[in-house]
């Protein structure tokens, strides 16, 4: 380990560096150290998650099994599904049908509002399991924070806790959290325990506030919805940058996210699609693109289901 007297913006330097982590920085102060600490954590986790997964929501029946079977084949190897897409048992059909080892793969599951109690959380979560027809998921998230706060916070991160500790689920997580739910879970279960905050991010809703505070506790981000179902292949900022690097529109979006450092989950039912969604994380977006991007940001937010989601930050 090396030591070193440094102020905090060398640590924002270091941290979307490609550097390798081999030999941990350790600052001298404590409160820099344990911010060190974090930094470590969260690469951790992104080396847990696969950066590009494959998003299931709305696909059902033989069109998710058609896009898991072709996105396996073409590469993908993480599979997001939830308990309420209602495709589990598909989406474990076109997984064992894979022949992809199972130590290759990465599965996430999500727990529905209507599992969040204590007494219902491990036993929902052993249901997806059988549906997947796994052993272990390699991630559960809580889909959403328990509606009007209706089962506390600290409940079902507990019990999801239980679920790691109990070997049904790699690693555990939260999704659609705000800063006071990712507070309240952080304060339940520890930030080390979290793997990541699943939330929206496209170009049009940028979610920085949320972004930031996870970054601060060492949460890794998961973008979901990174191509805001589509609408970035109409904006025409996107456009000119996709032209000038002989891209796609969906290229370049994903890349600008996982240029910040996040995991993109985008679905679809085409093949040329899910190859070329695949092919981004070779994009390099410049900085004037990234800020030409930074600067879509509207605060428009698509997933916003009514009387589920939270007072948004
Ligand atoms: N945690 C949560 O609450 C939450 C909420 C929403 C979504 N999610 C997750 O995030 C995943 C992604 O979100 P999403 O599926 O809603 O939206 P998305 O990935 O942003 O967009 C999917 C749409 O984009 C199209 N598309 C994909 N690649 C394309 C390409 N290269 N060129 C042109 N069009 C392309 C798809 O059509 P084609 O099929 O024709 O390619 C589909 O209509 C979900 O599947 C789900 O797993 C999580």
């Amino acid at each position: 380990m090396q030591s070193c007297k440094s102020p905090p913006w060398i640590l924002l330097s270091l941290r979307s560096s490609q550097r390798s982590f081999a030999q941990p920085v350790v600052f001298l102060n404590k409160a820099k150290r344990h911010h060190v600490l974090l930094v470590i954590k969260e690469r951790t986790m992104q080396h847990i998650i696969p950066s590009i997964g494959l998003g299931t929501f709305r696909l059902k029946d033989q069109v998710v099994i058609d896009s898991v079977r072709t996105g396996l084949e073409l590469g993908y190897r993480h599979i997001d599904t939830a308990q309420i897409y209602g495709n589990e048992v598909e989406v474990g059909e076109a997984i064992a049908a894979s022949g992809v080892p199972r130590g290759e793969l990465f599965v996430t599951t999500k727990i529905w509002t209507d599992n969040l109690a204590g007494d219902k959380l491990i036993p929902s979560l052993k249901d997806s399991l059988a549906k997947l027809k796994l052993e272990q998921v390699d991630l559960t998230l809580i889909h959403w924070p328990s509606p009007g706060d209706a089962v506390p916070v600290a409940e079902y991160m507990q019990a999801l806790l239980e679920a790691r500790n109990a070997g049904l689920t790699g690693a555990i997580g939260i999704s659609n959290f705000t800063i006071r739910h990712m507070r309240e879970a952080i304060a339940a279960v520890g930030a080390e325990a979290i793997a990541t905050n699943q939330v929206e991010i496209h170009p049009f809703l940028q979610n920085r506030a949320v972004a930031a505070f996870a970054r601060e506790h060492g949460i890794h981000v998961t973008a979901y919805m990174p191509l805001a179902y589509g609408k970035v292949m109409q904006d025409p900022v996107i456009a000119r940058i996709a032209d000038r690097l002989r891209a796609t529109p969906a290229q370049v979006a994903l890349a600008w996210s996982l240029r910040q450092g996040y995991a993109v989950i985008p679905s679809s039912t085409r093949r040329a699609n899910l190859e070329a969604n695949l092919r981004a994380a070779s994009l390099a977006l410049t900085d004037d693109d990234m800020a030409a991007i930074a600067a879509l940001d509207a605060n428009e937010r698509i997933a916003n289901p009514e009387g589920i989601a939270p007072a948004w930050d």
